[in-house]
């Protein structure tokens, strides 16, 4: 695993991250646990904003808070002078409540409900992101009824293929997201709103997938989103912002080669810059919507090592006391990882093991076939990168809790999700008094 200034190996020969010893972490606040690097956060956050005020400053950088969602975050993205992405009713209250202002949210989904666009529209969000014809219809009157002009933008669809694992790609032809340019629906669904009088069509969508590495792939979405602004402006419509969308790669495991962050703006900014000038469009407010390249390499989960069964000549499973429900990517993906023992993390790999999960699923494997020193009982694994699309898809399959999630900065370390208790998990329950008393 590629270390990095806030993520080192200490003199006790321990993993540390944020100035925080991992081993003490893990006896402090026990495992499974989240543990959330603030420094590279906001570095990362600064990365973006820097070039950008730099190279294009009618800009926004909109975190991607489906990534990691809870108060804390926005909080620290909203001081760094991002704005958020949403994708429901709750990341949208989480966000306000966060201290991020409407006016920065932009509000996604393919099938927002009524309930959750009127929260929307009633909190003045800067913009929804209209994803299907059903929803213009239904912003529309909801925006009557509360008297006001909805911002929009049009998710489109420019059919890029941008070489990621196919489920988490969005923009093949078969997609459940966005209205495609080449066949004139995007075009016509622009027209409609155009049309309608609670919503202002402020500007055009994409995200082309996640976790890419290349440049490529973001240069032609460039040039086909500005194609389209040029299409779209001689039938007299502005498209006053373009937004762009994330998905840069981050580093999961020594195969994994991303540019820097930023990189992946610098060229988008480039490229947009050369487009307007060559199809002479006006240039649009960009906006980008990272959300894995700001918190993702930012995480690492720290686990218990307990039951190890070696069956002769087939496998050696380490098992932990965490898995699929604290990390559902392996299950989805077929995620990889980095490992090592944070508790003797300079001790030599001389095994290789796979690392199973505690749920009841064979399919439970955190980690197949890795590389690490002999295990033992009681070790504590950390697995690296896993600040994003972990917490946040987490779940309470087999009743586990959801781990708690440890911000560290600095040498000091806080909660920002305190642990969930067995109570708190079943006191959502109810039994219906014709079944009788429960115990
Ligand atoms: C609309 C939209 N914007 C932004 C993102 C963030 O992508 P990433 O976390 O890969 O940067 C996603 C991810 O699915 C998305 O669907």
């Amino acid at each position: 695993m590629k270390l990095r200034d806030t993520l080192k190996i200490n003199e006790k020969g321990r993993l540390e991250i944020g100035g925080v010893d991992c081993t003490e972490l893990a006896a402090q606040y026990g495992t499974p646990l989240y543990v959330m690097d603030e420094a590279y956060i906001r570095s990362v956050c600064r990365g973006y904003t820097e070039l950008l005020s730099r190279k294009y400053p009618n800009s926004k950088v909109a975190y991607a808070s489906k990534a990691f969602s809870t108060l804390a975050i926005y909080n620290i993205v909203r001081s760094e002078g991002l704005g958020a992405d949403v994708v429901s009713g709750c990341e949208l209250f989480t966000a306000i409540r966060g201290g991020m202002p409407a006016s920065d949210i932009y509000f996604h989904g393919n099938n927002k409900s009524a309930e959750e666009l009127a929260f929307a529209v009633r909190e003045n969000v800067h913009a929804i992101v209209i994803d299907s014809l059903y929803e213009i219809e239904l912003l529309n009157e909801i925006a009557g009824r509360q008297g006001k002009k909805q911002g929009v933008l049009v998710r489109v669809n420019p059919g890029i293929d941008a070489h990621t694992h196919r489920f988490i790609q969005t923009t093949r032809p078969d997609s459940k997201f966005g209205f495609s340019i080449s066949d004139g629906t995007a075009a016509n669904v622009i027209k409609t709103i155009v049309s309608k009088k609670n919503l202002e069509f402020t500007g055009i969508h994409c995200h082309i997938g996640s976790q890419i590495f290349e440049l490529k792939p973001f240069e032609l979405a460039v040039e086909k989103m500005t194609d389209f602004i040029a299409a779209l402006s001689h039938n007299n419509i502005k498209v006053p912002e373009l937004n762009l969308g994330g998905g840069y790669g981050v580093t999961y495991t020594s195969e994994d080669k991303p540019l820097a962050p930023f990189e992946y703006v610098d060229a988008i900014v480039n490229k947009l810059n050369e487009c307007i000038a060559s199809k002479n469009i006006a240039a649009p407010k960009l906006v980008l919507e990272p959300g894995r390249s700001i918190v993702g390499e930012a995480g690492i989960t720290l686990y218990t090592v307990g039951a190890i069964k070696e069956i002769e000549g087939i496998r050696k499973y380490v098992a932990v006391d965490g898995g699929m429900f604290e990390n559902p990517r392996v299950s989805l993906y077929q995620s990889k990882y980095d490992a090592v023992f944070a508790n003797r993390a300079l001790d030599k790999p001389c095994e290789t093991v796979t690392v199973a999960g505690k749920c009841c699923e064979s399919g439970d494997v955190l980690i197949e076939n890795i590389e690490l020193p002999a295990a033992k009982s009681g070790d504590i694994l950390a697995v690296f990168t896993t600040g994003a699309y972990h917490y946040s898809m987490a779940s309470n399959y087999n009743r586990n809790p959801v781990p708690p999630v440890v911000l560290v900065c600095n040498g000091e370390s806080d909660y920002i999700v305190k642990p969930q208790s067995y109570e708190d998990i079943v006191s959502r329950d109810s039994v219906p008094s014709r079944l009788g008393e429960c115990k």
